[in-house]
């Protein structure tokens, strides 16, 4: 049974994954788009473990937890997030108007909404009903945004748990997601520009430091992909969906163990085929996300016959070799891009990727890398870049970390 995507990762190939999470899936909007899966070959106790709880519970832990106001962060007080009514929501979403519809993903439809105590634009996810899983993601995505600040991460201003409706109530981002801008191209939009790749790639990895580095208890993401990287005002990303998020190991283990969940294409191999979840897991998608940047390939692509072809089965081998390297860049950027940054962005992917989880690099040394990278910001009329030869502690880690190219493409800074 294929680990939703992970089983043609090593390999170029694989059978076009079934779908059998069909309510999640089976929303034709969605026919396109990266599909999330579990994975049922994970071990039976584990299944059992997610699947125990009955939403009454999960409700009520959610209410609860909204009036716990003095959950913290770095030792912290932060604000729960505000309850609700769903005549509030109503009210904001002129009753869930057809023209204030956003998008459709997993958990529900996305609404923009008005809130007219504050006169706050917003974005509101609804929960599809019925949906027992939903409604563990909808905990999830409270408890983590509850407890978590920092410019790289979307805002939850509230919910609403009111009888059977399910709604997440977000700060709006105006430019909509990574994904709109990489792979789904309006007719006339501009493609992004190289600066804005790296300083997207630079502001998603500070956003997973934060939840990986800097929350307490730390947490492991789970869903990296381009869907979840919103964009607002001047291209700056924050991550979203925190449903899967959970907490990472604690004492001396090096994992948690879970039911696989994730997104074909972007779901590390080791996790995929052990359902042992490490921050490194995080790391493989966040390096699956900077490929989708620098190639504008997706995660998976979908020939006619429909078998997938993956990202990384398709990088693996022209790592091997810097000549493929200019290849590999997105076409649509049409040769404007530094030869050295695409060179470095390529290391920071190919480390990130390894087949080995401990071999992957520490998402602060990914930070230091992209911030390093960003701050050599390419100016076509000045190819020559001026950048000063200095390695940074971080690219001096990288470098030690075995792995392929991306060892020569640092040393050479
Ligand atoms: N806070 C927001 N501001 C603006 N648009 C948003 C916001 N949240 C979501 N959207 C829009 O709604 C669409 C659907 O989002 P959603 O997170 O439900 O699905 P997804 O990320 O595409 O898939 P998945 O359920 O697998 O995460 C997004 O593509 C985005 O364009
Ligand atoms: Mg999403």
């Amino acid at each position: 049974m294929g680990c939703f995507g992970c089983s043609g990762i090593s390999g170029e190939e694989s059978e076009y994954p079934r779908n059998k999470n069909k309510k999640r899936n089976d929303n034709s909007s969605n026919k396109n788009k990266p599909q999330r899966q579990a994975n049922s070959d994970s071990s039976k106790e584990s299944i059992k473990k997610e699947e125990s709880p009955n939403s009454e519970q999960l409700l009520l832990g959610v209410k609860n937890f909204a009036l716990n106001a003095e959950v913290s962060v770095d030792g912290k007080a932060t604000k729960a997030a505000h309850s609700f009514t769903f005549e509030q929501v109503i009210a904001a979403t002129g009753n869930f108007r057809l023209d204030y519809f956003l998008g459709e993903g997993g958990f529900g439809k996305v609404y923009k909404g008005l809130l007219e105590e504050t006169n706050q634009v917003v974005a509101i996810k609804q929960l599809d009903q019925d949906s027992l899983q939903g409604t563990r993601e909808f905990v999830a995505e409270v408890s983590t945004l509850s407890t978590a600040e920092h410019p790289n991460l979307v805002k939850l201003i509230g919910f609403c748990a009111e009888d059977e409706q399910r709604l997440l109530v977000y700060e709006y981002m105006s430019l909509g997601s990574l994904e709109n801008h990489l792979h789904d191209f309006k007719p006339n939009q501009k493609p992004l520009d190289w600066n804005t790749r790296m300083e997207i790639a630079a502001g998603a990895a500070r956003g997973l430091e934060y939840l990986h580095v800097k929350m307490n208890p730390p947490v492991i993401y789970r869903d990296l992909k381009c869907s979840n990287i919103l964009l607002g005002e001047g291209y700056h990303p924050k991550l979203s969906d925190f449903g899967l998020a959970r907490v990472g190991p604690s004492g001396d283990k090096t994992h948690v163990s879970t039911r696989v969940m994730g997104t074909y294409g972007y779901c590390a191999p080791d996790y995929a085929m052990t359902g042992q979840l490490t921050f490194k897991s995080d790391i493989y998608s966040f390096g699956v996300v900077l490929l989708e940047l620098i190639t504008g390939r997706k995660a998976v692509e979908y020939s006619k016959e429909r078998r997938a072809e993956y990202l990384v089965g398709w990088a693996r081998p022209r790592f091997k070799d810097r000549r493929n390297f200019s290849q590999m860049a997105d076409p649509l950027l049409q040769g404007q891009y530094p030869m050295k940054g695409l060179y470095q962005a390529l290391a920071v992917a190919a480390m990130c990727v390894q087949e080995q989880p401990n071999m992957r690099p520490a998402i602060s040394d990914v930070v230091n890398a992209l911030n390093y990278l960003t701050s050599h910001k390419y100016d076509p009329n000045n190819c020559v870049q001026s950048s000063r030869r200095r390695k940074t502690a971080s690219l001096v880690n990288i470098n030690q970390a075995k792995g392929a190219v991306a060892d020569r493409d640092f040393k050479s800074f």
